[in-house]
């Protein structure tokens, strides 16, 4: 007996409908490039913000007038906190978009991957990347909800909201699990970061410079790892009080 199916296909046969071509942001170039401009801007605040964080080396005063200054850039041409919330406005979207960009690239190479080899073929180093970039990225964007609340707010800080941006450092850091916080985060932020660089240069079409590009992105990321860490272990040894 014929289905009504095999019936209907040998009378009209299927014609698939047009694939729609996708745009810029549906294709895997644009994604990419989602993810590498947002992975900049990230990049930038990581380095202006180390730099920033070494002023606490020239004692209390410069570093919370620094902190000060942040607050007023721009000020009385423009609006006190504008540079800042400007600032906070676009680390917001670039980190959404890079998270976008992440989680669409991953849904297309799991599609583009034959099910029956996914355990076979994934090797030791691409099972540790995925698991840097995937729970080292949730490590990281649970740490900045922390270290807002600890450095910006100081609602989790010892010395409390009323404190001076210099105060909060030098209260929080003491602490040698505050500093081992801090610790493992930025190191997961380092690691993230040489994965992403290495990662740009290959979609950059750099993939030949492959020795100097990849000790370019591991001395960067040990480059702003190194700085970002100076100032808690400053903190926890007593040079900085
Ligand atoms: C040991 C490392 C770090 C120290 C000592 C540090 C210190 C600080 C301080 C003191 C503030 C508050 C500034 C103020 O309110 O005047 C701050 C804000 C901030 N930090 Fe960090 N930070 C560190 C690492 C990081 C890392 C690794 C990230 C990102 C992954 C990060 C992201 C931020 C953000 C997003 C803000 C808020 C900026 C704003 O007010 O808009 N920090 N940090």
């Amino acid at each position: 007996m014929t289905s009504i199916i095999e019936r209907g296909a040998a009378t009209r046969p299927i014609v698939p409908p047009p694939a729609r071509k996708p745009g810029f942001f549906g294709s895997s170039t644009g994604q990419k490039a989602v993810m590498a401009v947002t992975g900049a801007v990230l990049v930038l605040f990581l380095a202006g913000h180390m730099a920033g964080n070494l002023k606490t080396f020239a004692g209390a005063t410069a570093f919370n007038e620094y902190a000060a200054w942040l607050r007023e850039v721009g000020y009385p041409a423009l609006p006190k906190r504008a540079v800042l919330t400007l600032v906070e406005v676009v680390l917001v979207a670039a980190v959404g978009l890079h998270l976008w960009s992440a989680v669409a690239l991953a849904r297309r190479a799991a599609r583009a991957r034959p099910v029956r080899y996914a355990r076979r073929r994934r090797s030791q180093a691409g099972g540790y990347v995925v698991h840097i970039m995937r729970w080292g990225g949730l490590t990281i964007a649970l740490f900045v909800i922390y270290h807002l609340l600890d450095l910006t707010f100081g609602v989790a800080n010892p010395a409390g909201p009323a404190a001076t941006p210099y105060a909060r450092v030098v209260a929080g850091f003491q602490h040698w699990y505050v500093t081992l916080v801090y610790t493992l985060a930025v190191v997961m932020v380092g690691l993230h970061l040489r994965h992403g660089l290495w990662s740009a240069f290959q979609t950059l079409g750099l993939g030949r410079h492959r020795k100097a590009l990849q000790a370019g992105a591991v001395l960067v990321s040990a480059g702003l790892v190194a700085g970002f860490l100076s100032v808690p272990y400053a903190v926890l040894i007593g040079v900085v009080r």
